[in-house]
């Protein structure tokens, strides 16, 4: 007969197959599986110790169980964690059907990441620009004078030293937004049918731009508790395809809403550096915080120039400004002469007014009130779903950003549930939408940047509703 610790050992050797574990990640701790299968601490340890005999877990000191790395007998959980060989990227129609959503009459909408728009600064906006033309008319006839170009760079190097990161003044290059950053940087490190690492669940306008680029995307897990898996990146550096550069959303990602704790930036930059693999950082949302303090981006700590920094003020000043920066580190002059090939310079009239709201300190000002706006309304969108979601359903209340992802029961398919919401008038952006390979089907992703009203309430309790009688009448 098999002892209780075998049947352990079995059931999360089953659990690592079926990719829950991936290869590298962290196992629960030694107390968590014994209260998960109601034994003592020393079965949960001997359940351990007998599948480190048979090497499929590592220990390591102070840190715990890891699923292991490669071994003739990990090789099947690795084929499950990993896209092998990385995936040619394809997006198909669905990704431009939900972006068609924005444009469409359905009633309450929480399929896109912006806020509505009534929670940007608009009517104060419209008058700076109205005064902007009326004092500076050149500001249409002219590209940024270079002295008023170089006092906006001096601004943004003061508040990028606000969140303790240098940034040289002739090391920012605008741009349209993070999107064409991304583009640039990957233009510049890739040639088509390269590989680039993403986190998977993954935003998918990334997946759209590798598909334009003919790249191939290999999937590094990420998730709401501890963000990209750094174990699983190690392995898949070490034996997965060449990996150019990775794309890492490092604060509130896309869609989990992880926030990458300050250490593990260390470490992946520590990693990426072993590996000759260049970072492109994408902190879109980095400015919408809502404890004490602007996490740190990444960058930080780039001693060596290997960072491309992307960031924008799309997500928390005014998304149509279209407004993007990048610091390239080592590879910026290359980055600032792809630029000239795609949009050369971004309007005066824009960095104008972007230069005095930073001048008068007006953005600090309309940034906190945006963030204690979303503090609020994803608290109530969490509620609002935990109450009325299936039992089963999980959530993490993210600490910044506009999405919240809700893993809902396993069985539960979240293209369905679009179908059946939208004949009721209401988006969400579903699972699968952020992978390039077929995941996430029970999860989906909801923007709490709308302001809260008795109509979202209502959609969310319909949504749950809806999601219970799915689960009700596939069983
Ligand atoms: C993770 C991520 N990166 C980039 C973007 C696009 O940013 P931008 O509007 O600055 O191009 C988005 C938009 O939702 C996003 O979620």
């Amino acid at each position: 007969m098999e002892a209780i610790y075998q049947d352990i050992a079995r059931q999360l050797a089953a659990r690592m197959d079926a990719g829950e574990f991936p290869p590298g990640s962290r196992l629960p701790s030694v107390r968590q599986l014994a209260a998960s299968h109601g034994v003592n601490s020393l079965t949960a340890l001997a359940a351990y110790r007998w599948l480190e005999q048979k090497q499929r877990v590592v220990a390591r000191p102070r840190a715990g169980f890891f699923a292991a790395l490669p071994a003739a007998s990990a090789a099947a959980a690795l084929h499950r964690a990993l896209p092998s060989p990385a995936t040619l990227v394809e997006v198909d129609s669905r990704m431009s059907q939900l972006v068609a959503l924005s444009a469409s009459d359905v009633a309450v909408q929480l399929h896109m990441a912006e806020a509505h728009h009534s929670l940007y600064p608009s009517a104060e906006l419209a008058r700076r620009l109205q005064t902007a033309l009326l004092q500076r008319p050149e500001l249409i006839g002219a590209y940024l004078p270079a002295a008023q170009h170089e006092r906006l760079c001096g601004l943004l190097q003061q508040m990028a030293a606000g969140w303790q990161m240098e940034v040289k003044a002739d090391e920012i290059l605008f741009c349209n937004g993070i999107t064409e950053g991304i583009s640039l940087a990957l233009r510049h490190l890739t040639r088509p049918g390269d590989t680039v690492a993403v986190e998977t669940p993954v935003y998918f306008g990334l997946l759209q731009t590798l598909a334009a680029l003919g790249l191939k995307a290999l999937e590094i897990p990420c998730t709401p508790d501890a963000g990209l898996s750094l174990e699983a990146l190690e392995f898949a550096l070490q034996y997965g395809p060449p990996v150019r550069c990775l794309v890492t959303v490092t604060n509130y990602q896309n869609p989990t809403g992880a926030r990458m704790p300050d250490d593990h930036k260390k470490r992946l930059l520590a990693l990426a550096r072993r590996h000759g693999v260049t970072l492109i950082e994408d902190d879109v949302f980095g400015e919408l915080y809502f404890g004490e303090a602007r996490p740190t981006p990444l960058k930080a700590w780039d001693r060596d120039g290997d960072v491309i920094y992307c960031a924008s003020f799309t997500k928390s000043l005014a998304p149509s400004f279209r407004l993007g920066w990048l610091s390239g580190g080592r590879h910026h002059a290359a980055l600032e002469r792809l630029r000239a090939s795609s949009s050369l310079v971004s309007p005066a009239l824009l960095l104008g007014t972007l230069t005095d709201l930073l001048a008068s300190g007006d953005y600090a000002r309309i940034s906190q009130r945006l963030r204690r706006q979303l503090a609020r309304q994803m608290e109530q969108v969490a509620d609002a779903v935990l109450a009325a979601f299936p039992r089963g359903t999980t959530l993490r209340r993210p600490q910044g950003g506009l999405l919240l992802w809700v893993e809902g029961p396993e069985g539960l398919d979240s293209g369905r549930l679009l179908e059946a919401a939208l004949r009721e008038s209401i988006s969400f952006a579903p699972g699968m939408l952020f992978s390039a390979e077929p995941r996430f089907r029970h999860c989906l992703r909801l923007n709490f940047g709308q302001p809260w009203d008795e109509a979202q309430r209502q959609a969310i309790v319909r949504l749950g509703e809806l999601a219970a009688e799915q689960l009700r009448t596939t069983c």
